[in-house]
């Protein structure tokens, strides 16, 4: 297959980059600014020139708090870019894998969350991720929406490099244990997709997909410093006392009933994020 990754610089970009070599076809990984997902017409002409088979969306516009006051942009990356996506690989009859959030939930349910649960997002950037969900089935392309959480990995920023950061700077912090949920390392995140990918589809699906478990923002802090020697006083706040300027969903794991049958393999949290730490420790 000749396969299109876009956002390939971010963490999931990276990852699928990573595991590449365990799948072999051919891949173009792009980003910005020479392939914006915004840019139709640029698409189009990218999946005649390269035979594109499959797209794999790895763009998205992520910063949760400043998308409160970038609703524009955040719209435009995360709702139109996914539409010109679909709308590229049906005009190729190719396949789209696309990935949303667990922010599309209010995070007021105390259960793991379905692929079939209603949908409340309480924040533009879950906002504009339900919409982009929500184009690409209109439009109606060969697509599967992946819905993930928690991301992490040894590229870019994210929460357990941020806690080896701060954890050797300070000696005391403190982290919410209040919001509940399962991290994901991007790595597995990009196998399930290569195997779904892989396995093929048609018409259009939706999964959730995190690592398995369920753990606080606090445990996995916990978890992080633990498993890296770092001695350092921990303090559980609650989100109150971590004011931040998108609310987040106090609870947000996912259901992965649906994916596992499929025959994509979860594996749990605390050994993945071992892993990682391995690549993020050496
Ligand atoms: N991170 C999480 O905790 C988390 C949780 C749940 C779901 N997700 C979803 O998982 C997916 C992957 O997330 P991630 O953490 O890998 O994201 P990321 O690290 O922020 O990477 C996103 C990439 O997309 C690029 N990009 C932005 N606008 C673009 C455009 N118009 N055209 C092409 N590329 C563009 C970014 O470039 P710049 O850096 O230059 O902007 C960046 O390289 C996203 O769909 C995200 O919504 C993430």
């Amino acid at each position: 297959m000749n396969i299109l990754v876009t956002g390939a610089n971010g963490q999931l970009g990276n990852s699928i980059r990573k595991i590449s070599g365990s799948y072999p076809n051919n891949y173009f990984f792009t980003d910005m600014p020479e392939v914006d997902i915004t840019n139709l017409p640029l698409l189009e002409n990218l999946m005649k020139e390269k035979q594109i088979d499959a797209i794999i969306n790895c763009a998205a516009y992520t910063a949760v708090d400043k998308a409160e006051d970038d609703v524009e942009l955040a719209t435009k990356i995360n709702v139109d870019g996914p539409r010109n996506l679909a709308i590229a690989a049906k005009n190729a009859h190719a396949k789209l894998v696309h990935v949303s959030t667990d922010y599309v939930f209010d995070g007021k349910r105390n259960l793991p969350l379905k692929e079939t649960d209603a949908t409340a997002p309480i924040g533009v950037y879950g906002r504009t991720k339900l919409a982009g969900e929500e184009v690409v089935k209109e439009v109606g392309c060969d697509a599967v929406v992946v819905r993930t959480a928690w991301l992490y990995s040894e590229f870019g920023g994210n929460f357990v490099k941020t806690m080896l950061r701060l954890g050797r700077e300070r000696s005391e912090m403190g982290v919410v244990y209040d919001q509940v949920g399962t991290p994901t390392y991007a790595t597995d995140l990009a196998v399930a997709l290569m195997e779904l990918l892989t396995k093929g589809f048609s018409g259009f699906s939706l999964y959730h997909y995190s690592n398995e478990g369920v753990i606080s923002w606090y445990d996995f802090a916990k978890t992080i410093f633990d498993l890296s020697g770092i001695k350092i006083k921990l303090n559980a706040l609650e989100s109150s006392e971590y004011p931040s300027k998108a609310e987040r969903p106090a609870f947000s794991v996912l259901n992965k009933k649906k994916i596992r049958e499929a025959g994509i393999k979860v594996p749990y949290w605390r050994d993945s994020l071992i892993e990682c730490l391995k690549l993020l420790n050496a």
